[in-house]
């Protein structure tokens, strides 16, 4: 690797403070494809939000979904054929920031496989505490 390159991969983990983010490709994935969206880490101002931030998302999908694969399935569907009806995520959510698009040709089936593991696996982060933010 080219050594500016390798500056900017470091800076980048140095600038989100935690290097294991990057440590496989499901975070370089998600970091590609969703994060424009779903942000990592609450931002100090929230009206800069365009949808929930992913510790919220998974949270509340994991409050649906009791069962990883059932879990796995639903966010897979959910990505690429969103709808009003089959959101888990909070009525006020689908009010403030509209109906997710649809990610088909964002995102691929395989890909999506490794993103969502990975979203599932990392979030909420350990001691996330849900109701210091409410507004997730
Ligand atoms: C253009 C912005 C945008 C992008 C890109 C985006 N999302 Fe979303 N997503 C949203 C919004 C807005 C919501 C909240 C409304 C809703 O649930 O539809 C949402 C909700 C969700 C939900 C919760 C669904 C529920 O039950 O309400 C999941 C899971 C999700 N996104 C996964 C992803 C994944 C995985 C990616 C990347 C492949 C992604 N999103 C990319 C905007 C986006």
């Amino acid at each position: 690797m080219k050594l500016k390159n390798l500056l900017r991969v470091a800076g980048f983990m140095i600038v989100l403070g935690n290097t294991t983010l990057f440590a496989d490709s499901g975070a370089e994935l998600f970091e590609s494809k969703c994060a424009m969206c779903h942000v990592t880490k609450p931002p100090k101002d929230m009206s800069t939000l365009v949808a929930p931030p992913v510790f919220g998302v998974i949270r509340h999908v994991k409050m649906t979904y009791s069962n990883e694969a059932e879990a796995l399935a639903f966010m897979r569907s959910y990505v690429m054929e969103p709808s009003a009806a089959k959101a888990v995520c909070m009525p006020q959510k689908l009010k403030k920031f509209g109906v997710m698009p649809s990610q088909k040709g964002n995102v691929t089936p395989q890909e999506l496989e490794v993103i969502t593991k990975w979203m599932y696996d990392n979030f909420p982060p350990k001691g996330f505490k849900g109701k210091k933010h409410k507004m997730f």
